[in-house]
């Protein structure tokens, strides 16, 4: 599967979150007001959950948000459906799950396969799941971190497009999650603004698990 060759115009971002949005926030501070610099923007941001932290980073950005609360949907499918065609109504060129708590389904995938992007908190394929930091941190590893990646129909399995290390401390074994977690979240953001960067601007392959950035042999 290939992406579209570099244009000139800016790479189209849908960013969808459900927490506090510093992920969101450091793809906007990257941006800035040069996004044909950065070869992206983010068009519209979207959330499973009114009153986040995440929306109110958009809202000040002045961008345009919207919610999809799945409680609002009378199943599963229809909760995807509706996800779909507000993401699609945005036209983007990549969806970006930055923190955002919800496996999407079936519609979502036919939509954006291969340009859905997702950001985890823990080396892949170890520790998938809602709680990746906790898990990692229970199984004792020395070294944990972060992984960006596309998404597919499993939770948190797709191929793997960038990963950063952070070294578990005896300090982390002894405050707990909330202090790991922020010392990987600054690796995070960093991780992601990149790779997001790098997909927009040059371009890239996914050949079955492996993710080749740039347009390789066109
Ligand atoms: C990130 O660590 C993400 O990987 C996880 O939740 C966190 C979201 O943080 N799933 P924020 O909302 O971007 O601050």
């Amino acid at each position: 599967m290939a992406s579209p060759p570099p244009s000139t115009a800016p790479a189209r971002l849908v960013v969808l979150v459900s927490g506090s949005g510093t992920n969101l926030q450091a793809l906007l501070d990257a941006i800035g007001d040069d996004p044909e610099h950065y070869g992206a923007q983010v068009v519209a941001v979207g959330a499973d959950r009114d009153g986040t932290g995440g929306l109110e980073r958009a809202e000040r950005a002045g961008l345009p948000t919207f919610v999809c609360r799945l409680g609002a949907y009378a199943s599963r499918p229809e909760w995807d459906a509706a996800l779909t065609a507000a993401v699609a109504e945005h036209r983007p060129d990549l969806v970006v799950s930055a923190g955002f708590m919800k496996i999407v389904g079936k519609d979502f995938l036919a939509g954006f396969g291969g340009r859905i992007v997702n950001t985890h908190p823990a080396l892949l394929p170890s520790f998938p799941g809602a709680h990746g930091v906790r898990d990692a941190l229970a199984y004792g590893v020395k070294v944990t971190g972060c992984t960006v990646h596309f998404v597919d129909d499993g939770v948190d399995t797709g191929p793997i497009i960038a990963q950063g290390v952070v070294e578990v401390t005896e300090e982390d074994t002894a405050e707990g999650e909330a202090a790991l977690h922020e010392r990987i979240k600054e690796v995070e953001r960093n991780l992601l603004v990149e790779a997001v960067g790098r997909l927009a601007r040059d371009g890239y392959r996914i050949e079955g698990r492996k993710v080749h950035l740039g347009h390789v042999g066109e």
